[in-house]
């Protein structure tokens, strides 16, 4: 698989406007993506959930330009106009326009909106690059079957390809968004534990998964919902010349082929040890990098504590995760959802900002809302 295979045949844009609506997901990675290489390629393979309720909805309204220009658009959330999305769109568009060639010669009108606060500290940029990337994949969808130039072969875009090109251009957009097209397991990047795995894009996990992991609970604790201090990307990028990134990246590997035989046995205390010690190396990476910076707040470390005792008290599968910042998921079998749900409920809650946070679980990936 290369990146040429996503690049059309000519099409004519014979479409002269339209509207199309997708709603996408958010996920959770259990093996952590944290380091990059040119073109938003991973340093090291990452697998996740795909989330249910955490979704952004995504509108984009096209019309044809007179002749190709400059890219034009305008982005909304919840009806609000953003011009302060625009520069991240915009290097979108840069990435992408080799494999959308159509995009110069329209004009965009994007309105989105999150059914999480904006402000909640969760990444939008999962659920909304992926949103707009299949968004754009059913312009061209339209524009292909559109043209008559084309044979009736070129002109059947057939849906494993939709939706490789969807998480490809997603990942140009925001590398974990290429993971929240499909569920519920999704892994991103080569690796030799994964037939089928690609740095291009995310495939669905293929193998056997243990009636254990089947609707997995995902509570989000809200502990912090402000702007995050270190982007994503500036925290990637000081993975180059870290001293412990060489490790760290085999190690991913080394934990994949692990997952693979405890999602297939449904051994809950090893899937618990392997996904809480990805979400401390991810902090120790970024608490050992030069600069160093710490984005845990005491309410995490508390409620980490807490996590602790109560499953050493009763013996019943809650863990935790963590993304790049201070929320944490609480993560727990289905099963066990009544009793965990209660003590997440009084004991822990109280240490989430204003006292938020969001239910969520396993999901099964993007919806088209509308043509
Ligand atoms: C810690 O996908 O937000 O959530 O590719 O620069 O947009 P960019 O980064 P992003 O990084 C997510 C990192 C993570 C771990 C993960 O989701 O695997």
């Amino acid at each position: 698989m290369t990146e040429q295979q996503f690049i059309p045949k000519a099409y004519s844009n014979t479409v002269e406007s339209g509207k199309v609506t997708w709603e996408s997901p958010s996920n959770i990675a259990l093996v952590k993506y944290w380091g990059k290489k040119k073109d938003q390629i991973p340093e090291n393979p990452s697998i996740s959930f795909t989330l249910n309720n955490c979704k952004t909805i995504t509108t984009l309204t096209f019309s044809k330009k007179e002749n190709a220009s400059d890219f034009e658009f305008d982005v909304f959330l919840e009806g609000e106009k953003k011009d302060d999305f625009k520069p991240k769109i915009q290097t979108f568009f840069e990435r992408v326009e080799l494999y959308l060639p159509f995009l110069r010669y329209y004009k965009f009108k994007i309105e989105t909106k999150n059914t999480f606060p904006h402000s909640s500290g969760i990444a939008s940029s999962a659920s909304g690059m992926s949103a707009l990337a299949l968004c754009l994949m059913s312009v061209e969808k339209q524009l292909i079957q559109a043209d008559a130039a084309l044979s009736t072969v070129e002109r059947s875009l057939d849906e494993n390809y939709f939706n490789q090109k969807a998480s490809f251009l997603a990942r140009l957009g925001s590398g974990s968004a290429c993971r929240s097209m499909e569920g519920d397991l999704i892994i991103w990047g080569q690796t030799d534990a994964i037939e089928g795995s690609s740095d291009l894009f995310g495939v669905k996990y293929p193998y056997q998964v243990h009636e254990n992991f089947k609707g997995y609970q995902d509570t989000i604790l809200l502990v912090d919902k402000g702007e995050k201090l270190v982007s994503s990307t500036v925290g990637h990028n000081l993975m180059y010349n870290h001293p412990y990134a060489k490790n760290r990246f085999q190690q991913a590997h080394d934990n994949l082929e692990k997952l693979k035989s405890i999602l297939e046995s449904g051994d809950l205390n090893a899937f618990i040890a392997l996904i809480e010690g990805e979400a401390l190396t991810l902090h120790a990476m970024m608490m050992t990098s030069m600069p160093y910076f710490i984005l845990m707040k005491p309410n995490t470390l508390t409620i980490i504590n807490k996590i602790w005792e109560f499953r050493q008290k009763t013996g019943l599968h809650i863990s935790f995760t963590l993304d790049a910042g201070a929320n944490v998921h609480v993560l727990y079998p289905k099963k066990e959802s009544f009793k965990i749900l209660e003590f997440i409920k009084n004991e822990l809650v109280a240490y989430c900002q204003n006292g938020h946070y969001i239910c969520d679980q396993i999901g099964f990936g993007a919806k088209q809302l509308t043509m």
